[in-house]
């Protein structure tokens, strides 16, 4: 079996590591792991198949006789690195958002839209966590009665600020606890003990990038610029998961019994929904597993065609790490000719 030299930009952070996991845990085919991450880590190890591996300072010249590039570092980095790994012949994976809407970037979650990867031109691009996860609940319900509109708020985990997010709400909540106050500094209000209806930063028309990443993705990934997508971003003290309310209108009537036994047979989604026995998903039962969960399915009394849900997935697994590998997995089988 051939295997892949496989940098991963980031590794020292939330996504770089569950990255590394998860490469370890579904065998990926590597022959070396390359870590990289910024000056402030270089040194620091990873342990990959029990080995312990140096991490590296990201450079220009880290990709040389790497095939495959998985990046989590920020916006800033995949702008300036993706395009030189990609010359120096790699094939690029983008967990940040700088690609996601360039249109000679494919934006794939591979249960949804794998054949798009068959486009690149060195960079494939990763989802917002909150798109990741919806659009493979939304797909087949697409596929059987078509889409009219979305209307979506979600209930984001810490986790999806990375690191500093993860810090802040373990040491607020611990501080405020003790009866002691604890300012915010990565959220722009405390989190524990509230939410906050606010991730990223406010555009003029009064939602948030955050928000319009969805609005935009969606459509993306599903090759519809027609479904009209609304959505309310909510960060929650919740260390891992996101969990959306998920309103539909479809275009053919469907009923709920039937977006039931579609959802029940998609691939990477799982159904939890009695709720007279309390079974719905939660973002704690929910956490470390790779599909998404779907509860409270039922129909929606105020539309015609309208059909409601309760979507939750583990955002650094579906919406972040699991679906880059899936990615690179997808490239992998299909053989894509590598960029020149
Ligand atoms: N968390 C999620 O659920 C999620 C989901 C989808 C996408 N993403 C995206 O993935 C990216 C990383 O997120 P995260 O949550 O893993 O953040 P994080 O925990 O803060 O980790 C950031 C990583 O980037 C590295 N880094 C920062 N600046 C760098 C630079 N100038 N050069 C090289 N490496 C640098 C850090 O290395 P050091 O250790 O050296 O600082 C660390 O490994 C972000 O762009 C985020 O939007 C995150």
């Amino acid at each position: 079996m051939k295997k892949y030299r496989v940098a991963v930009v980031g590794a020292t952070g939330v996504v770089g590591k569950e990255i590394i996991t998860i490469l370890e845990d579904r065998k990926f085919p590597v022959s070396e792991l390359v870590p990289l991450a910024s000056e402030r880590s270089a040194g620091a190890e990873v342990v990959f198949h029990g080995d312990s591996v140096e991490v590296l300072a990201l450079g220009p010249d880290s990709f040389k006789g790497v095939d495959i590039a998985l990046f989590s570092a920020g916006g800033s980095v995949s702008a300036e690195y993706c395009p030189i790994a990609a010359k120096s012949g790699a094939v690029c994976i983008d967990n940040t958002s700088h690609f996601r809407m360039d249109p000679t970037v494919p934006l794939v979650v591979p249960e949804v839209n794998a054949d798009a990867i068959k486009q690149h031109k060195g960079i494939i691009a990763n989802p917002n966590c909150s798109t990741a996860q919806l659009v493979v609940a939304l797909k087949p319900i697409y596929d059987a009665a078509g889409i009219e509109r979305i209307v979506i708020s979600t209930y984001q985990s810490v986790s999806g600020a990375g690191t500093a997010g993860l810090d802040e709400l373990e040491s607020q909540t611990r501080a405020n606890l003790r009866g002691v106050d604890a300012p915010p500094e990565k959220f722009s209000h405390h989190i524990a003990f509230n939410l906050i209806p606010q991730i990223d930063s406010f555009l003029e028309n009064g939602y948030t990038k955050e928000e319009i990443k969805m609005v935009n993705e969606i459509k993306k990934i599903l090759g519809d610029d027609k479904i009209r997508v609304t959505a309310t971003a909510v960060r929650v003290p919740v260390f891992v998961s996101h969990s959306e309310s998920v309103n539909i209108q479809t275009k053919k009537p469907i009923t709920a019994e039937k977006v039931r036994e579609l959802l029940e047979a998609a691939p990477g989604v799982q159904v939890l929904d009695n709720p007279a026995e309390g079974v719905y998903p939660t973002p704690r039962n929910v956490a470390g597993e790779d599909d998404v969960f779907v509860g409270r399915i039922r129909k929606d009394i105020s539309q015609e065609n309208g059909i409601e849900f309760w979507c939750v997935g583990d955002n650094l697994r579906k919406g972040a790490a699991l679906n880059a590998v899936q990615i690179a997995e997808a490239w992998c089988d299909q053989n894509t000719t590598k960029p020149q």
